[in-house]
């Protein structure tokens, strides 16, 4: 027996710890590993795959990135937002059966996001044997509590505040730094309260530059000279301030340069110096943290377990501290949000963290 995987949209630390799960399960099994390339895009005739034994995957579970490789873009790439309808393309489709059929590939494990998932929905309708392993940094996906690579981008995070307090407290100065986040602020708000930031702004809650300035000024009376601020790149920021490129709260968002932004402001309003930094792409590279690579094995092991089972459509997920699994169609096309009121938004408030309202 044979099983396909392949990782698909933004890389995450953990995925290499997929692999190495899903390499080490099945071969517990006697089943072989094909391992597509570049995601979709490796299924596409002749094929680019490479075959996987465990002495191929020896050391990379505490590699970052993917040995691999993965992309966002391509034939495959699905149009999320538009119901769980992925529409890739018949021939694409009839193109990549081919390799699937001529490899005797008995089920294809996808580690991807929503638009990657939404894109194995599509083909699982149409008779693939298709697993899912959810995958991302921001850890929005529906249907699973948590997802690998978060953690490590956290942590990120919080090393990034780590330093900038330092330089902040020398200078006085407010710091704003700008994280991952398009639509959620899970990265923003665990980086914001583990690394000790005083302000945290994200896409679910519209904030005021007058609250924010009126934090930071306070702050400055009791003698706490500098503050650290969290910008997630997707943060509701107030009407009429920059133009809307990606809009889910009443406000408006503008994807990168956010922080400069809220700098800018938060420096006129309080007249105190402030500068931004924007974290970017180190919050993803890097090694996965132990909790990452717990999480990325457990996952590929339970995607075998699937796979031998012959349980498809289904999505690996984390509940409960158990791993298990869910219908594809529970996880896509609906982001999991940071909630307002939740027990979290409300304990950060409770220690003095200003959300900006
Ligand atoms: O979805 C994960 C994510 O890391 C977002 O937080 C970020 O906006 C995006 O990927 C960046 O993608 P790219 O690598 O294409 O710039």
């Amino acid at each position: 027996m044979r099983i396909g995987i392949l990782n698909s949209g933004g890389d995450c630390p953990g995925l290499n710890a997929v692999i190495h799960g899903v390499v080490g399960a099945a071969d517990q099994l006697g089943w072989e590993v094909i391992g597509f390339r570049d995601g979709f895009e490796g299924l596409l005739p002749p094929g680019d795959y490479t075959i996987l034994k465990p002495k191929d995957t020896v050391g990379i579970l505490k590699m970052g990135g993917t040995i691999l490789g993965t992309t966002n873009k391509g034939h495959f790439a699905a149009k999320v937002g538009k119901g769980d309808i992925a529409e890739v393309p018949p021939e694409i489709v009839a193109k990549a059966k081919r390799t699937m059929e001529q490899l005797e590939i008995s089920a294809l494990v996808i580690v991807g996001g929503d638009g990657s998932l939404t894109t194995g929905l599509q083909l699982y309708r149409e008779g693939w044997p298709i697993i899912g392993v959810p995958k991302t940094i921001d850890n929005d996906l529906h249907a699973t509590a948590m997802t690998f690579g978060f953690d490590s981008a956290v942590n990120s995070v919080v090393d990034g505040l780590d330093r900038l307090q330092t330089t902040a407290d020398s200078h006085k100065r407010v710091m704003v730094l700008e994280v991952m986040g398009r639509h959620a602020g899970w990265i923003a708000l665990w980086g914001g309260i583990a690394g000790g930031a005083s302000v945290v702004l994200l896409p679910e809650i519209p904030f005021s530059y007058e609250k924010v300035a009126e934090h930071i000024k306070a702050r400055d009376a009791q003698g706490y000279h500098s503050t650290l601020v969290v910008v997630a790149e997707g943060a509701c920021l107030p009407q009429g301030d920059i133009v809307s490129v990606d809009a889910n709260c009443g406000g408006e968002v503008r994807l990168g340069g956010v922080g400069q932004v809220v700098a800018k402001r938060l420096e006129e309003l309080t007249g105190k110096e402030t500068r931004s930094c924007t974290l970017g792409h180190l919050q993803r590279g890097g090694a996965p943290t132990s909790l990452d690579r717990i999480l990325g094995m457990r996952f590929g092991v339970m995607a075998v377990k699937l796979a031998s089972e012959g349980d498809f459509g289904r999505m690996v997920s984390y509940q409960s501290y158990h791993v298990g699994s869910v219908p594809i169609q529970e996880a896509v096309n609906k982001l999991r949000l940071v909630e307002p009121d939740s027990e979290l938004v409300q304990a950060a408030r409770a220690v003095g963290i200003c959300l900006g309202e």
